[in-house]
């Protein structure tokens, strides 16, 4: 069962575990997560084995606006998720953030470095995965946490797709040099996803494509691979911009535990992306 069926990384994770499993989608009109009743209800008349929990409210600045709701959603939702799945031995997947993180650190993030956010949507994911850890012990779960996605193709509403749209126009584009995060395919996250699902691992697990990059250094990839002058995109400082919720200065990540598994790694970002736009979005 996955949750949040209609988003941009569900596509993903449906077309990945829809080849050897019969995989139900549910969204919002299906399963309105804040609502315990409702989500007792579907997720027993489903009975799933396992369940992937995708379902979140997203937008860092709505977010901030509307902090009840954040919580409501992203916190209580995954804790009445949650609390289902312990009580029915479901084995429950948790798809966090590295937006859990204060962004001082000039390194990547590892698993081991101490969650701190600055805005109310990483407040509220790093509650909803204090609420798994706490409800689903002893048994066994995997939360996920993902860097900046790319994938969905229409469903695109991240960075990625909002500057290929622009570099289609014949517009400059000014893009911020100082802010960092690990760009995340959302295909390779489901495949991360479903090898530690199937080589039986519980705990937390950053997944992220490796590297280390800002947003300008993505829109320099993008521009390469569209063939576009890449002197259209214009390198500009983030104290130029105004946010609603405040951004880390690095959310960049490291997948520590993956790797030292040493049997799966993740792709690098720009491979990844080069794929996603040359098979799936030019
Ligand atoms: N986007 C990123 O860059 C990113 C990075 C790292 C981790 N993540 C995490 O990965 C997961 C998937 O992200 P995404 O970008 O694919 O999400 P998304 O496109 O925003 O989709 C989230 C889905 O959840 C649904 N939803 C919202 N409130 C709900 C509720 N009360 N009950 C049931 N469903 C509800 C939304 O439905 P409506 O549209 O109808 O509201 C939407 O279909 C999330 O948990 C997110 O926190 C995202």
């Amino acid at each position: 069962m996955i949750t949040g069926s209609q988003g941009m990384a569900a596509k993903a994770f449906l077309n990945l575990f829809s080849q050897n499993a019969d995989v139900t989608g549910v969204d919002k009109s299906d399963m309105d997560i804040t609502l315990p009743a409702e989500v007792s209800n579907v997720i027993t008349s489903v009975k799933p084995s396992h369940l992937i929990h995708l379902a979140a409210q997203t937008d860092v600045d709505y977010c901030q606006e509307n902090p009840d709701e954040a919580y409501s959603v992203n916190s209580q939702g995954t804790r009445n998720i949650a609390e289902v799945c312990s009580r029915y031995k479901i084995f429950l997947v948790y798809v966090s953030t590295s937006s859990v993180f204060g962004g001082d650190k000039a390194e990547p993030y590892s698993e081991n470095d101490e969650a701190n956010p600055i805005n109310t949507y990483g407040l509220s994911k790093l509650k909803g995965e204090e609420f798994v850890e706490r409800t689903m012990r002893p048994q066994k779960y995997i939360i996920v946490r993902a860097g900046w996605f790319f994938g969905g193709e229409e469903r695109d509403k991240n960075f990625v797709g909002k500057i290929v749209r622009k570099l289609r126009k014949n517009q400059a584009i000014e893009v911020v040099d100082d802010i960092y995060g690990s760009p995340t395919y959302t295909l390779d996250l489901a495949n991360g996803v479903r090898f530690l699902m199937t080589n039986d691992m519980t705990g937390l697990f950053h997944l992220a494509n490796e590297g280390f990059v800002s947003r300008y250094d993505i829109a320099v990839k993008i521009a390469e691979v569209m063939g576009v002058d890449q002197n259209r995109i214009v390198p500009v400082s983030s104290s130029r911009l105004v946010f609603r919720a405040p951004r880390p200065r690095s959310e960049a990540l490291v997948n520590e535990r993956l790797n030292s598994l040493g049997k799966f790694r993740m792709t690098n970002w720009k491979e990844s992306l080069g794929q996603y736009l040359i098979n799936k979005l030019l």
